[in-house]
């Protein structure tokens, strides 16, 4: 075994056997929109924060990239706020170990950047997209932007986006009744749908207990409607997927709050002011952004990565109602 502290350390592997081939990278904490279980009062500026330059976040990559990464995914808040985006996207997509970088976004930019943004080097983007009707999409996100958002995704379609995905958010009494429109969309469309459960964050608990629903809301249907259980591959997300002969599409659930959800984990986080965070509800944040100066701090900057994945617990205990240190998912990238 090598010595981490000096030469090229080992994979980044944590004491339940799992590996960690996958960084999710937030660039900011702002967005621009207000959903109702993220940011109802839109996106506070406590004091002026300074997210992580192109420098800095080249250092993020260059260490995780050495200890295995190969795929980032950048996040936010919402990350094409940022004006030297598709910089980053360049910069994160051009390193010559990551073989895959996504982004997830809202989509209000998508439908004018989605060319340039495939064409600076992303090749997969999540794209939320929380009710198929305007009015409700309007109500949920705060803004109405229904149809430039869908146009997005047509646009990354046309753009060669190979993977998109679109988020939508379950919410019991508000868009649980249209399994029946997403799935006409999946039909005609090669995009692969989440439903993911609302979870439960800081800031966010009477909405949570009036607005959780289950994903097994949404399991039944679809098995009836004739949808089969995908396997899972190595590196793939946390959802369920399932498949079906006459759609172009996929469909998938994202339970956070089912048994064994975390024995797949194969994320790592790092927050847009350079905390690393071994998990979305973890309790605490490990500063990195002093080791991102020079690059001559590389092996310590490893060196620190390594040592703290050994604190990775084996799940989130969310069902306990821990939160951890997240007040809501736009403060640590979802
Ligand atoms: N519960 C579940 N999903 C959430 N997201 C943001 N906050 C929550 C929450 N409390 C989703 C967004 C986006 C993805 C990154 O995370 O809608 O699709
Ligand atoms: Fe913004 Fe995403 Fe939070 Fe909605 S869920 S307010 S788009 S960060």
């Amino acid at each position: 075994m090598t010595d981490n502290r000096t030469s090229a350390p080992v994979a980044l592997r944590d004491t339940f056997g799992r590996n960690f081939p996958y960084l999710r990278l937030s660039v900011t904490d702002v967005c621009n929109f207000r959903c109702q279980y993220c940011l109802p009062n839109g996106y506070q500026c406590a004091s002026k924060p300074s997210f992580l330059s192109t420098e800095e976040i080249r250092r993020v990559v260059d260490a995780f990239a050495a200890m295995g990464v190969h795929k980032i995914r950048l996040t936010g808040g919402e990350p094409t706020v940022r004006k030297d985006f598709t910089e980053i996207a360049r910069l994160v997509s051009s390193h010559p170990k990551i073989a895959k970088t996504a982004f997830t976004t809202n989509g209000y930019r998508l439908r004018d950047h989605a060319r340039e943004w495939r064409d600076a080097g992303l090749s997969a983007i999540n794209v939320s997209v929380d009710s198929l009707r305007a009015d409700r999409f309007h109500r949920i996100t705060g803004h109405d932007r229904f149809s430039e958002v869908l146009e997005g995704v047509e646009a990354a379609l046309d753009a060669g986006f190979r993977d998109v995905k679109v988020n939508v958010v379950l919410l019991r009494g508000v868009n649980d009744d249209e399994l029946p429109d997403y799935l006409d969309w999946a039909r005609r469309t090669p995009i692969s749908i989440r439903f993911i459960e609302l979870m439960q964050t800081g800031e966010n608990l009477e909405y949570f207990r009036t607005y959780h629903a289950s994903a097994d809301t949404i399991k039944a249907p679809l098995e009836k409607a004739g949808w089969t259980r995908a396997t899972r591959c190595v590196d793939a997300g946390p959802a369920q997927v399932y498949t079906h002969p006459d759609y172009a599409g996929t469909i998938g659930l994202i339970a956070p709050y089912s048994k064994d959800f975390c024995a797949g984990c194969n994320r790592l986080r790092v927050t847009s002011t350079g905390d690393l965070r071994l998990c979305l509800f973890g309790e605490q944040g490990i500063a990195l952004r002093h080791l991102l100066q020079e690059d001559e701090q590389q092996p310590l900057l490893r060196a620190l990565i390594q040592d703290q994945l050994a604190y990775k617990c084996s799940s989130h205990f969310l069902a306990l109602g821990n939160t951890g240190i997240t007040p809501h998912l736009a403060s640590v990238g979802g």
